[in-house]
């Protein structure tokens, strides 16, 4: 069928010029260390950043929960009832966020779809960093504003997008609090003086940041003490939390409206009671154990460092998601490619995923790692960068 050639030129294409997911089956459980096809790799990939996947207190209330109340929802929220422990669920994300309300989604990315696509309205325009998640543009493109993506964390060129954009009804601002691929934060206290200069509404993206800054890990709205400034924040269960599910904590009024007119909400089928616990319970872990934190904190220190003094370019990072600069994407795919025969999980990023010429390796450090095996992935690192010339 003339289609499916289409899409196998298409595939045959990405694959030739190394652009390509390779998707890695894993057995048993995501932690610091993973078992590929018998093999045991160091994982230096996963967004677990304090190790939760796997923790007793939110396995113990996910296994409860399923015993106690079964395997799924049964359906949409609107449709089919909203569990209570949802709605527990959402008071207390609420009370970690210092917000007035929260309201959970499937997954990260439909919250961002929802909120996008349901709050920019016709007469609107959406002023975003060049840099932000695929989901929130996919998000704005299914609404029915306009978009202008202003120059990743360029303050100048916000200032000139909010100027320039006057006469339209509402103006809203969108920004990741810390960016997936490079690991560096936006400078939230000047966009939110931007926004309040010119009136506009600020939304920010979370995701990267919630469990990892602020006090116990509430997010950079409150790393840089901005609550009552900030009108949306978008979050996901799915990393430092280490289950899955997206969520947004604001207003009541917010939450209200994202309930009648967020498509991803509406039409999609809520969490299983054991996916809820699992978020509660770890919730309650980033609250009850903040030395979890400090440990997230200190491996990531190390490990920057410990590439930094081998040579390696780490980019703008201020995250535990370290981006090991490499430029070319062929010779980035191959570093990956040798760093995984070596016994280290880590993958390479590379256009339309990050700018042409800035193919990386992206690391993610974690609590859970212990000095032991980030010694053993700096090892690797300076071998296979040596031997590629990455560095000397
Ligand atoms: C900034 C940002 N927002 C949203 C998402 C989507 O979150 P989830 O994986 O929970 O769907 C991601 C995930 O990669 C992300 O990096």
């Amino acid at each position: 069928m003339a289609v499916l050639e289409h899409l196998e030129k298409k595939v045959r294409q990405l694959e030739r010029r190394c652009l390509d997911h390779k998707i890695i089956p894993i057995e048993g459980a995501q932690g610091t260390r993973i078992m590929v096809e018998g093999r045991e790799l160091i994982q230096l990939s996963a967004n677990n950043y304090l190790g939760l996947t796997s923790h007793p207190r939110v396995r113990e209330a996910a296994r409860k929960a399923l015993e106690e109340a079964g395997a799924g929802a049964g359906g949409v929220r609107v449709m089919a009832g909203t569990f209570d422990r949802t709605q527990a669920l959402e008071q207390k994300l609420a009370a970690f966020k210092k917000t007035e309300a929260a309201v959970v989604f499937s997954a990260g990315y439909t919250t961002n779809l929802g909120v996008m696509s349901s709050i920019p309205d016709k007469g609107d325009i959406v002023l975003s960093d060049a840099y932000n998640h695929i989901s929130i543009l996919e998000g704005i493109r299914l609404s029915k504003a306009e978009m202008r993506s202003y120059n990743h964390n360029d303050m100048e060129d916000l200032e000139r997008a909010l100027a320039e954009s006057q006469n339209y009804r509402q103006r809203i601002v969108v920004t990741d609090g810390v960016f997936s691929m490079d690991g560096d934060i936006a400078p939230l206290p000047e966009i939110v003086d931007l926004v309040e200069k010119y009136n506009a509404i600020l939304i920010v993206d979370d995701s990267h940041s919630n469990g990892v800054f602020g006090e116990n890990g509430r997010g950079t709205v409150d790393h840089f003490g901005l609550h009552d400034r900030v009108h949306i924040q978008v979050g996901t269960f799915s990393k430092a939390f280490g289950v899955m599910g997206g969520f947004v904590a604001s207003s009541k009024i917010v939450c209200d409206y994202l309930m009648q007119h967020a498509n991803s909400f509406i039409y999609s089928t809520a969490h299983p009671p054991s996916t809820t616990a699992a978020c509660m319970a770890a919730l309650d872990v980033v609250m009850d154990e903040p030395e979890i934190l400090e440990r997230l904190w200190d491996n990531t220190r190390f490990f920057r460092n410990g590439l930094k003094e081998l040579g390696f370019d780490t980019g703008k990072s201020e995250s535990p998601i370290i981006p090991v600069m490499v430029g070319d994407a062929k010779l980035a795919s191959r570093f990956a490619d040798h760093l995984y025969e070596a016994g280290l999980m880590c993958k390479s990023v590379a256009f339309p995923t990050v700018a042409l010429g800035e193919a990386r390796i992206r690391v993610i450090i974690t609590a859970a790692h212990s000095h032991e095996e980030m010694e053993q992935a700096l090892k690797i690192f300076e071998r296979i960068g040596k031997d590629l010339k990455i560095v000397t």
